[in-house]
């Protein structure tokens, strides 16, 4: 993984291939105009502040960071689902805005997204054989027995029986939508799956069960994926690298071992410290306060507020990634190693 200023180019050994990465986002910003109030006063909310970062093939990142950090924002426009208010958004090295519909198909075909919640992300009055077919007949040159078969073989990698088939939704359990769902996802043979907080409605046993059926089918299929998660332990279980958000910007990317067991930034050190699960470490680093409003965010590190490390200049100096090293980048200036 190498890094350039506020910004960690997440790559892992399967992306030293000679193709430009999948995905590349380049100091991307977006801006949301709210209403403030019932006279219709509007204020603007900065839920990107200019991030980077490239996903190729194969790799397997977990995406972390506080509700309203930006997260899904950052989804949304990597999925081509939003435009960023500054900034580029790249497919195969090609901003979207200059795809042409080949390009565009392609995009649709390698890169998929599965949705927090597996029963609205499905047609109610879809059953499940046409809900994994749709994305065969749009996205590939399948005829329908070939589909028919690809779709017995996808029920089959999720390890759902077929006698599912011809259910609707609402008669599948939680965890059998989502399977349905990641089915639908892995059709036209994807390169990436996007999942945002995916397992995070599912009780404890199907979150592992499908997490364990992700690890099998990246193993398998050779499958990438960025995964938004809170829990941290989910991460761990199924991501290679770690990118950390704090209020529309990375603060702290590397290695999972790395980033979730020896945390450069206070930030990752505290929201790991909320974690009860996860093995410490460190001497506890208190997550003090309420994240700030992404409507006026504090000048120069974004955390000082709420850091017990700050010193006079993080009030003044934005730190970027640049202030770490390069395989474990961190945007501080007085990071939990050199404290
Ligand atoms: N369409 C929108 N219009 C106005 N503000 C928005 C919009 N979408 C997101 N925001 C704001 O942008 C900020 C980031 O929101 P986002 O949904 O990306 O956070 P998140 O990290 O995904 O949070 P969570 O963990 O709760 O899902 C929040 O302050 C949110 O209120
Ligand atoms: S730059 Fe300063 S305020 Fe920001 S995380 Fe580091 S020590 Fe804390
Ligand atoms: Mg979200």
């Amino acid at each position: 993984m190498t890094s350039s200023p506020n910004a960690p180019i997440v790559s892992n050994a399967s992306s030293a291939v000679e193709q430009p990465p999948l995905l590349t986002a380049r100091e991307v910003r977006r801006d949301f105009d709210q209403r403030s109030n019932w006279f219709g006063a509007r204020r603007r909310v900065q839920a990107l502040r200019g991030v980077s970062l490239s996903l190729s093939s194969g790799d397997r990142v977990g995406l972390i960071g506080e509700s309203g950090s930006g997260k899904s924002t950052l989804v949304r426009l990597l999925l081509d689902l939003d435009t960023p208010t500054s900034g580029t958004i790249n497919f195969l090295g090609t901003p979207y805005s200059e795809s042409d519909a080949k390009r565009r198909r392609e995009f649709r075909q390698r890169v998929q997204l599965v949705f927090q919640d597996p029963l609205s992300s499905l047609n109610p009055r879809r059953r499940v054989r046409d809900a994994i077919e749709a994305p065969l007949e749009t996205l590939t040159d399948l005829d329908q027995h070939a589909r028919r078969e690809r779709v017995e073989e996808l029920l089959d990698l999720v390890r759902l029986p077929t006698t599912l088939l011809e259910r609707f939704p609402r008669e599948l359990s939680g965890g059998q939508a989502q399977r349905v769902a990641i089915a639908r996802a892995l059709a036209p043979k994807p390169d990436l799956l996007v999942l945002d907080e995916a397992v995070s409605s599912l009780d404890v046993c199907v979150q592992a069960e499908i997490l364990r059926l992700l690890s099998t089918l990246a193993e398998q299929l050779g499958l990438g994926y960025l995964f938004v998660a809170h829990d941290l332990a989910v991460v761990e279980a199924t991501c290679d690298e770690v990118l950390v958000m704090y209020l529309g910007r990375i603060v702290e990317s590397g290695p999972a071992g790395e980033v979730l067991h020896r945390p450069a930034h206070p930030y990752t050190k505290a929201l790991l410290d909320a974690m009860p699960s996860l093995e410490r470490i460190q001497k506890r680093v208190p997550l003090l306060g309420e994240p700030p409003s992404p409507v006026n965010p504090p000048t120069g590190c974004a955390f000082h507020p709420r850091c017990s490390l700050a010193k006079e200049r993080c009030a003044n100096e934005l730190p970027t990634l640049n202030d770490g090293d390069a395989r474990h980048p961190c945007a501080c200036y007085y990071t939990l190693e050199s404290s």
